[in-house]
Parts: structure tokens; C-alpha cells; sequence
């Protein structure tokens, strides 16, 4: 039986006592996958994992989304494990100094959107004792029900158009990140795509306010301006402190988190000299839409009931 302990915040708990390098059982990965669902962050603390064990136990939730642009290093075998760092090794970040330091669910942008992000804390910066570089969450489920219900049931079945361009071009304007503008061949490979407003969540079955401030440009049944005016409504209501939680990151912890219920940003209170070095594999929803690789959850929760 899995230990899980709530952070007791509107999201987190921790999972002590599991190696993560070990292959999970088919009701492990379904108890870790429910857990995940009523939670929507996970803590796995006390971790040691090598590139391969990241990468196999991050597939166990579906594919990694590769390769990355941020490469460890020009002889890493797995392209598609980032790192998320302000290191610098000859004068040259090792991997991405700003990634996720703003509002946004990942991969949003793709018509096969992110599920669970997998990041290992290998550094993580203290001053005066406290950890820095803690990342934030807020809870969709919960900002969903906070919707007035006359809305709720005006939007129900709308759709909003996500575009990878919208955070990029933020990140430049407003966080001065180093990044050049897209190409036109980045625009060709990622052209915006459309998602249900309101998604049904696979694992709860509860449904989720499925928009965020990173990507989404347009509700596209409603005229430019209504949809301008209700996303910054929608923008607004989602990131009310009620609906947020931060998680404090210890060297060492795993933290893996569900993107279909929550937003996240990473926080960047640490300076230059205070090193952050986070090793991150981003999953995407490549299997928890499949009834089949649902089949142990529902059969877990049936015997609960
Ligand atoms: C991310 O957006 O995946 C990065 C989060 C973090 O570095 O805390």
C-alpha cells in the first residue's frame, strides 16, 4: 500500500519510501496514478537516479516529448531529458536559465498535449538556510467549481486555441530571456492547436478548467473582444491565491505533477550565484486517454468502493 502523505495546501503531497529506479508493479503505477490524480503534485523524496532511470521511470506515464533544445551535454544519450539550470560551464548556461518562469501548463500548444512533467532536484539554492527556486502550482479542478455556475454551463463545450508563440515571445518582452524570436520553421512545427475549454479529467473523471495564461490566445466560439474580455476573467479567476501551492524543493526529491488539473511557474528568487540544477523529463498524454493503461486505476477504485 502506497504512504502518501498531503502537503495539506490545495495540492502536493509526499511519497516517502519508494525507489524510483526500481520498475513500478501494474498496481504501483496505478495507486502513483490515482495518488497523481486526487493530489496533482507528487514529492518522491530521497532519490538517486541516473539518466536512464529518469527517463524509464518517466515513460511509465507516457512518451517524452524530444528532443530537447537544452542538452546536458553533446554526448548525452538521452536528448530528451533537460536540464533546467542557471549553471554555467565556459561561460555558457548548460541548459535552460528561465525555463517555466511564468504561468502555464505544459505543451498545451500540441495536439497531444503534456501530461506529467518528472523533474530531479540535483541543486537546488538556499539562502539563510531556506530553499529557493520553489515552483508553484494552482489547482484546476478547484478553480473549475469556483466559476459561477451560469458560466460554467455558458461555456460548456467552447474550445480555445493554444500557440507556443504567446509564452515565447513573453518570455523575451517581459523576462529579457535570451531566447532569439521563433522561426519560421519553429512556427511551421508548432502551429497553434485547439483544445476543449473544460476537459473531463481521465483519472477522476472530474472536470477541469483547461486554459492557461502561457498559450491560449482565443475562445473560439466567442467574438474577438468577448473572447479578449473572458480570457482575462478566466486568466484571473485561475490564479486567485485560494487555488494556489507552492512546493519546496529538497535536493534529491523527484516531484512529478499532473498537467491536465494544474498550472505551475517556477519561481526565480535565487540569483546568479545561487545555483538551481533540475533535470526534467516532460511526458505527454500519450497514454492516460487510453482506457487500457486506465484499466488498474479503475479496477483499484472499484475494489475501494
Ligand atoms: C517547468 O516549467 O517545467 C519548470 C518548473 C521549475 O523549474 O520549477
Amino acid at each position: 500500500m502506497l504512504t502518501v502523505e498531503p502537503s495539506g495546501g490545495v495540492l502536493g503531497a509526499t511519497v516517502p519510501g519508494l525507489d524510483l529506479a526500481e520498475p513500478f508493479s501494474e498496481r504501483l503505477l496505478a495507486e502513483v496514478l490515482l495518488a497523481l490524480g486526487k493530489h496533482g503534485v507528487l514529492r518522491f523524496p530521497d532519490q538517486h537516479l541516473d539518466l536512464l532511470a529518469q527517463k524509464r521511470f518517466s515513460e511509465q506515464f507516457g512518451e517524452i516529448q524530444g528532443p530537447s533544445n537544452h542538452k546536458i551535454d553533446p554526448n548525452n544519450p538521452y536528448p530528451e531529458i533537460d536540464i533546467l539550470s542557471n549553471l554555467k560551464e565556459n561561460g555558457r548556461y548548460i541548459g535552460a536559465p528561465d525555463a517555466g518562469q511564468d504561468w502555464h501548463t505544459d505543451m498545451t500548444y500540441r495536439e497531444v498535449p503534456g501530461f506529467v512533467n518528472v523533474l530531479y532536484g540535483l541543486r537546488i539554492p538556499h539562502r539563510d538556510g531556506k530553499p529557493l527556486g520553489g515552483t508553484e502550482f494552482a489547482n484546476m479542478r478547484l478553480a473549475y467549481e469556483g466559476l459561477p455556475a451560469e458560466l460554467r454551463s455558458r461555456l460548456d463545450g467552447m474550445t480555445a486555441t493554444h500557440n507556443i508563440e504567446k509564452f515565447w515571445e513573453h518570455m523575451r518582452r517581459v523576462h529579457n530571456s535570451p531566447r532569439p524570436p521563433m522561426t519560421d520553421e519553429q512556427r511551421s512545427r508548432r502551429p497553434p492547436v485547439v483544445h476543449p475549454l473544460f476537459l473531463t479529467h481521465p483519472i477522476t473523471g472530474e472536470k477541469i478548467l483547461y486554459c492557461n495564461p502561457g498559450f491560449v490566445v482565443r475562445i473560439n466560439e466567442l467574438p474577438e473582444r468577448e473572447s479578449d474580455e473572458m480570457l482575462d476573467y478566466l486568466f484571473a479567476h485561475q490564479l486567485q491565491p485560494q487555488f494556489r501551492w507552492t512546493n519546496v524543493w529538497a535536493e534529491n526529491d523527484v516531484l512529478i505533477w499532473d498537467h491536465l488539473g494544474t498550472l505551475h511557474r517556477a519561481i526565480a528568487d535565487y540569483a546568479p550565484d545561487e545555483i538551481r540544477l533540475i533535470r526534467r523529463c516532460q511526458v505527454r498524454a500519450t497514454k492516460v486517454f487510453d482506457p487500457e493503461y486506465l484499466r488498474p486505476v479503475r479496477e483499484l477504485t472499484a475494489a475501494a468502493t
